[in-house]
């Protein structure tokens, strides 16, 4: 298998992992709304290794990492490429999970989750509490590259309490990683202070001393393509991954865009219909619905059909809202 990562023109722009958000369905749906000269790779929600290696919860995870045909044949046709992302503290566990992700699945690469900073993941020693015992860490890459013949990426952060980059990433790089996502913000930041670039610049520095044949990639705070291009160049970095900057502008990765008010309704509508065709009656409707907001904004009349449809309890019922608000627009004066 090759090492997809390095056949990417530079800078290499992703849409970054994020759990009950980056299903199959939403996948497809920005794939089909995005130019795919602006989005290189997508990623998975992260997905348990202990999940995975159980008889039972296997099942309950695998819909995790499926990818639907329409998905698979996007994928295909704009050579788009798409990342496992998993998680967990047994090294024994990565690598059964990474067999199991490069014999029976469809990955082009797997990433293991360094960052989460989620209370109830971290309390066990997983995600960004491995920054803490980096030995640790090592030995779960390792044995996820033992595991698979697929390229093994770490996305992570820069530090528990404070930043402590090149300490950290003279670790990951010992290792040799196909590459490295920096999200610039400590566990403590949460997502509450703004990510610290000049981390960033850091690890890109780290990178070059250490292992020059591992990507590194930016993350955090990024709201346009621009300043996703931008920033690759000012800290020197192999690409820049986004993760909220699509919930400001589902059209991100089709810069100048401007949807019509019709198109946000059909997209809106379109993704009701991927998320009910995969997942039926296995995800809560309550999950989707936190996207409408997304698609609802910047029109006359979009606080109340928002409104409206944050009290919606299945697809019906928004195709009935859309269709009411449809019959009135031409009438609704405020946003
Ligand atoms: C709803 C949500 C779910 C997330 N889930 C994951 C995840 O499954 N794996 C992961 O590595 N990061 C996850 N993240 C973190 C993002 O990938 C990203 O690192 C973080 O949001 C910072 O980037 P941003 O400032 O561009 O949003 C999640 C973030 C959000 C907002």
């Amino acid at each position: 298998m090759t090492n997809f990562w390095k056949n990417i023109e530079k800078p290499i722009i992703s849409l970054a992992p994020m759990e009950d958000v980056t299903d199959t369905a939403f996948r497809e749906l920005v794939m089909r709304i995005s130019n795919p000269k602006h989005l290189d790779v997508l990623f998975t929600e992260f997905t348990s290794t202990d999940g995975l290696c159980h008889e039972v919860g296997r099942e309950n995870v695998i819909k995790r990492f499926k990818i639907s045909d329409s998905e698979r044949r996007l994928l295909d046709q704009t050579n788009t490429k798409i990342v496992a992302q998993i998680w967990g503290t047994d090294p024994e566990k990565y690598y059964r999970s990474a067999k199991f992700v490069a014999e029976e699945m469809d990955f082009d690469g797997i990433d293991i989750n360094m960052g989460c900073p989620v209370k109830k993941i971290i309390k066990n020693g997983a995600c960004s509490a491995l920054i803490n015992t980096p030995e640790l860490a090592k030995e779960i890459i390792q044995a996820t590259m033992e595991g698979s013949n697929l390229p093994v990426s770490v996305k992570t952060r820069s530090g528990i309490k404070q930043h402590q980059t090149e300490n950290w990433m003279r670790h990951l790089l010992e290792t040799k990683p196909a590459a490295i996502t920096l999200h610039g913000r400590t566990q403590k930041d949460m997502s509450e202070v703004p990510a610290e670039w000049e981390e960033v610049g850091k690890a890109a520095r780290v990178r070059d001393e250490i292992h020059p044949h591992t990507l590194i990639f930016g993350n955090g705070d990024i709201q346009s393509l621009n300043e996703a291009h931008e920033k690759s160049r000012q800290y020197n970095l192999d690409g820049t991954m986004i993760a909220r900057g699509i919930f400001g502008n589902p059209w991100i990765f089709n810069p100048g865009y401007q949807p019509s008010l019709d198109e946000r309704l059909d997209t809106l509508l379109l993704h009701t219909q991927l998320f009910d065709d995969y997942w039926q009656n296995d995800r809560n409707f309550a999950v989707l619905r936190r996207f409408y907001k997304i698609y609802v904004q910047g029109f006359p009349g979009a606080s109340k059909l928002r409104a409206s449809l944050m009290q919606t309890q299945n697809s019906e019922e928004v195709k009935e809202v859309i269709e009411e608000f449809r019959k009135k627009v031409p009438f609704t004066a405020e946003a």
